[in-house]
This record gives structure tokens, sequence and C-alpha cells, in this order.
């Protein structure tokens, strides 16, 4: 099979580990990719956000299968383009990619599945949206409509937070992204992060994680879009997973199929577990970034078997063979991030790195300039390790974490703090 993975970051580097480790693969091109994939799979520049582009290069590439690792091309529709085009992909069309490109929508599924969720209310000015606010008071939670790169969530702990949230909002903050505005209650509990392949009728569950969003130790700091992350989540127990695919995910497949939109891929369930009940706090159209390393971490080779059978719908006849293992994710990243930083320093101690079923750093953004790996973005490495504890996988990735030699980078010390 002649494979094609979208993206460039370090869940497709994790992706394109997994489906080289399966013997089926007999090429594999990442577009754009970077320099740790480059390592592994070729890479091709082309521009991922135009279907017509993706579909072409794939058509001369005589690529059997494309997997989509980002959000923004599937809202732009390559999937629909491969498919109308007759090439296999993996990843929801447009329209169901919906559940992640418009809060609204989301939430709008969830009303119709009975899902349970935060109770929300939706605006498209800001007047009426501060009347509510003033009304429910704090905290509260102001989310822009649309894509906003994960910056457009505010939890707003009192009413002036929520009330700036809604002006930068409407004041374009956020661009169209921001034309709608979703205002919903605050939930308390416990994050984690839920995966599920979809076919669009048979679902199944292809793991648990809990990824670090705060920049620092302790979960100090700004937010980021994750420091690091492990598989399993403790939190997310076979009895509370079991009734999240009751009660949130099944009918939420349902519903969209009852549509004529039916959602095929993975869905990442973000929710929030209080007195052993899950509500929904977010759907992702998409594997989350690091928590994707850790999954392909533990799944392996099997992870290409089970995207061809999703995207070619015959899901009902796949089960996950799951190890009673654990991995770890620690993301180093350059100093400044989430705000602004330097690119171009040399990442040194890379080579001497075991590079095996146990041990793998993913590159997220890096560049090879000259022949050195350099930092190319905020989120630079994620090193990643499996253990038969969740103890062991830690100490694993902090050894290799301490053989890297890069002045430039920082990552947090306390990953998986909570699990342990
Ligand atoms: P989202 O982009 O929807 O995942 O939101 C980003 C983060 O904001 C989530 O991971 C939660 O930590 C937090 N969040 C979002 N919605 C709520 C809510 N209704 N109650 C509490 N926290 C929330
Ligand atoms: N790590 C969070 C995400 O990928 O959205």
């Amino acid at each position: 099979m002649n494979i094609l993975i979208l993206g460039s970051g370090g869940r497709e580097h994790a992706l394109a580990w997994a489906v080289l480790q399966n013997p089926k693969c007999d090429t594999l091109i990442v577009a754009p990719g970077n320099a740790g994939i480059a390592q592994i799979a070729a890479c091709a520049d082309i521009n991922i956000l135009n279907p017509q582009a993706v579909v072409d290069f794939a058509a001369e590439n005589a690529i059997d299968f494309v997997i989509v690792g980002p959000e923004a091309p599937l809202a732009e529709g390559v999937v629909d383009a491969l498919s109308q085009s007759g090439i296999l992909a993996f990843g929801p069309s447009r329209e169901a990619a919906r559940l992640e490109a418009s809060k609204a929508f989301t939430k709008e599924i969830c009303d119709a599945a009975k899902a349970p969720t935060a109770a929300y209310a939706r605006f498209t000015d800001a007047a009426s949206a501060r009347d509510y606010v003033t009304a429910q008071g704090a905290p509260i939670v102001v989310k822009a409509d649309g894509l906003a790169a994960g910056k457009g969530v505010i939890v707003a702990m009192t009413l002036t937070e929520a009330l700036d949230a809604i002006d930068d909002m409407f004041g374009g903050e956020f661009g169209d992204a921001g034309a709608e505005v979703v205002i919903e209650e605050f939930m308390e509990g416990e994050e984690a992060s839920f995966f599920i392949l979809s076919d669009g009728a048979s679902i199944l569950p292809i793991g648990t994680a809990q990824d670090h969003k705060r920049a620092f130790d302790n979960d100090a700091g700004p937010n980021t879009g994750g420091m690091g992350a492990y598989s399993p989540a403790p939190v997310l127990s076979d009895e509370i997973a079991a009734r999240a695919l009751r009660e949130i995910v099944q009918p939420t497949i349902d519903e969209m199929a009852k549509r004529g939109t039916p959602y095929r891929g993975v869905l990442y369930a973000g929710l929030m577990i209080k007195d052993g009940q899950a509500r929904l706090v977010e759907y992702n159209v998409r594997f989350g970034d690091p928590e994707c390393q850790v999954l392909m971490m533990r799944l392996g080779a099997q992870a290409l078997d089970l995207m061809v059978a999703c995207a070619e719908q015959r899901l009902d006849q796949m089960s996950v063979n799951w190890a009673d293992d654990h991995a770890l994710s620690v993301v180093m990243a350059a100093i400044g991030y989430p705000g602004s930083y330097e690119k171009g320093s040399v990442i040194n101690g890379l080579e001497a790195l075991a590079q095996d079923s146990n041990h793998m750093v993913f590159h997220a953004g890096t560049k090879e300039v000259n022949g050195a790996i350099t930092a190319a973005g905020g989120r630079v490495l994620n090193v990643t390790a499996r253990g038969e504890t969740l103890a062991e996988a830690r100490s694993r990735a902090y050894d290799m974490v301490n053989k890297i030699d890069w002045p430039d980078g920082f990552c947090r010390s306390d990953i998986g703090w909570r699990a342990l």
C-alpha cells in the first residue's frame, strides 16, 4: 500500500512511525513533514489546505490511502475531494468535521443526541451576550464558535474576564471564528481524552489519555497546545468509558448518520469527569497532539489496519489488541512558548538516543540546517517512552530528556503527576 500522511507535527511523526511498522506499507510520503519525519519517510512540500492539490499529488504518486493529521485540511474538504476521486482516506468529510469546526454545531448535535454536556447559549451580538453573562455570573466559559487554533476558549473566573472576552471576540480578535459566540456553564471535575474510531455506523474505542495544557510545572503559566501526555488515563475507568460511549459517543455518531453526514475517522472526545460520570467538553475530529504520540507508541503497527478498516467501513470486524502497558510523552518547547520565541537554535544529543518500541523522540517543529537539527516552532520535540508501568515510562522519557542538549528549550518536569 502506498500511503500519504498530511501534516507536519509530532502527531504526524508518530503516525508515520506506527504505519512504517506495518508490512502492508510499501511506500510512505508525508506532506509537508519535518526534519524528524524526513529521517524515516519521504517528505513532499504541497499545500495540504488545497484539496485539489492533494488529490493531484495523490494521483501522480499512485497513493492508495491518505491519513489526514490536522483539522484544517478536513474543514477544507480534503477527504471529500479524495473520496470523489476514488482515493481511500482516513478522516471525516467537511460536513462531519463541523463537530470541531463549530462549537455551536456540536452543542446542537448534543441536544439532539441527548448527550450530557454543559448548559449553553449562543449569541451573534455583544450586547445580548453581555446581558446573559451578567445574569449568569462567573465562573463561566466564553467560546468563539469557529476554529481559532486552540485560543478561542476563555474560562472566565470573574465577570470582568467574561465581558472582556465577549468584547474581544465580537471585536474581531478571532476573525470569522468569533462572529458567533457560545457561552457555557463552567464544569468542574477532572479532564480526560477518549479516542474512538467511527466508520459512520460502528465505533471502536482505541485508547484514553490525559494531557497537560499549562506551560509550567504544577499546572502554572499560560495555556498551550499541550506540554505532555500519558495513556491510559486512570480517571477514565472501564465503567465510566463504557457509559461515555453509550451516552455521548454512540448517540453522536447515530445523530450524524441520521442527518446524512456520517462521521468517519477518529473522534477525540474531551470529557469532564465528576462523580463517576463524564460530560462532553468538546469534540475534535483528529488525533490529539501530543496524545497521538502516546497512543501510537502503544498501538504500533495495528494502527494502520484499524485506520484502513475505518475508512473501508468495516470496523465491526476489528478489535484492538491491547498490551497492558503505559506510554508517556514529554514536550520540549522553545523558551518563550506559548508567547514569542526564537527559531534556529541547534539541538544536540539526539543521535545517541535509543529509538525502539519503548523509546522514541518524535519531532514537532524541527528543521534540518546543514546537517544539524534546529528548532523551527514552539513545541519542538516529543520525548516519548513506553513501560510496563506509568512510572517506568516516565523514568525512560525523562532519561532521554536529560541526554538532549538544547539550552534554548524547556519542558515540564512533572508530566504524569496526576496519575502517579
Ligand atoms: P476546548 O477548546 O473546548 O477544549 O476548551 C479548552 C479547555 O477549556 C478545555 O480543555 C477545558 O479545560 C476548558 N473548558 C472548556 N469548556 C469548559 C467548560 N464548559 N467548563 C470548564 N472548562 C471548560
Ligand atoms: N492536545 C490537545 C489537542 O490536540 O487538541
